[in-house]
């Protein structure tokens, strides 16, 4: 890792999911295989957060919330996060989060948050009716990573323009209330070669938990028959491969399907195209539905098995609020100081 600011910032990983629904292969080769890959390093502290406040900035339903907690800590458990090397938590048992986020609301600038591309995306036409906390969803963001002064954060593409305002919003901190290097500026982690996986109906879409087609995605949770069924179906163009990766530039389906391949082989696009190049769709589709039924059938069987015992995941959750409040405690006890709030925080 490199070293992000100076050395009065130790190393620590922090990275969040939304409880909105099962995690697809993007979320997956896009973030959450990284936080697995990140367990190997014995020096860093690592939190992995299910973020269900930033969940319920978008129309919910109570009664499913619980259950898409449960099934995001189920699926985190099942893709190889281990509670013995990594801290797995709900965000909301952690009211260290809202605190810090408030506190950002205040330092954060309008103008800052009004560039922000998934606000607009998110709230779509009705921009009028969007809620208040879907618009300052970034400063909690922010709050997530700096309440434990993680200094590297693995995400996808989609969360770099967030990233960019949580260390505007450190050096704004840092600098207007004269503590230098209070907060670090936190890295992403982005892997190259699985940044944005692309919707399996258009290659031009992110794929997306909210898609209203299924088809669209492969759900970590998705059966070997289910998986196999979609990439049969995925959307391809009439040419073969090319054998080399600057003949994908115009055909995002051929180069998304590619990619994911190249993601799940743990080898390069140009490698695919290597071995792929001038053949048809008939003959990579069923190599790139046997790898990936390889890949992730074995996920989804676990995120079933694990299912069956709520109480088992309860036990986690609870065990990793209870270390990652301690985290968070004394740098929240500093920021009030910092303040000059009189006793913040310790009612
Ligand atoms: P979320 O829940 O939308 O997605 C979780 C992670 O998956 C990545 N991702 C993808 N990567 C590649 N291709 C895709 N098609 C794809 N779709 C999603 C996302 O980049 C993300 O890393 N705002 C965050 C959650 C969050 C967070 C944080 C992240 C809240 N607080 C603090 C990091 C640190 C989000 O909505 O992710």
């Amino acid at each position: 890792m490199t070293e992000p600011s100076p050395a009065r910032h130790t190393p620590r990983v922090f990275s969040g999911v939304q409880p909105t629904g099962n995690l697809t292969l993007g979320n997956y080769l896009g973030a959450v295989r990284n936080f697995v890959a990140l367990q190997e390093d014995d020096s860093v502290e690592r939190l992995y957060c299910v973020v269900d406040m930033h969940a319920i900035t978008q129309p919910f339903k109570p009664a499913e919330l619980s259950g898409a907690i449960r099934q995001l800590t189920a699926a985190f458990l099942a893709s190889g996060l281990d509670p013995a090397k990594s801290i797995l938590f709900n965000q909301s048992r952690v009211t260290a989060h809202a605190e810090l986020g408030w506190i950002f609301n205040c330092v954060s600038r309008l103008g800052w948050l009004n560039r922000m591309t998934q606000f607009k995306d998110k709230a779509g036409k009705n921009r009028e009716n969007a809620s208040a906390g879907l618009y300052v969803y970034p400063n909690l963001m922010a709050a997530d990573i700096l309440v434990y002064r993680a200094t590297h954060v693995p995400v996808g593409d989609d969360q770099k323009q967030h990233l960019e305002l949580t260390r505007d919003i450190a050096a704004k901190f840092n600098n207007d209330f004269g503590v230098p290097d209070f907060f670090p500026q936190p890295e992403p982690l982005i892997p190259p070669e699985s940044a944005r996986i692309m919707s399996l109906r258009d290659g031009t879409a992110k794929m997306s938990k909210s898609d209203p087609s299924d088809n669209s995605r492969i759900n970590l949770s998705d059966t070997a028959d289910a998986i196999a069924q979609k990439i049969r179906k995925a959307k391809t163009d009439p040419e073969p491969l090319p054998s080399e990766t600057a003949g994908l530039t115009d055909r995002p389906e051929a180069r998304n399907l590619v990619g994911i391949y190249a993601a799940l082989a743990g080898t390069s696009a140009d490698a695919v195209l290597t071995e792929f190049g001038g053949r048809g769709f008939g003959d990579f589709k069923p190599a790139l539905a046997d790898l990936t039924v390889e890949k992730i059938a074995p996920i989804g069987e676990e995120i079933r098995r694990l299912s069956a015992d709520p109480g088992h995941i309860d036990t986690v959750l609870a065990d990793g609020a209870t270390r990652a409040a301690a985290l968070a405690r004394p740098i929240m006890d500093e920021v009030y100081e910092t303040l000059g709030m009189v006793g913040g925080g310790t009612a």
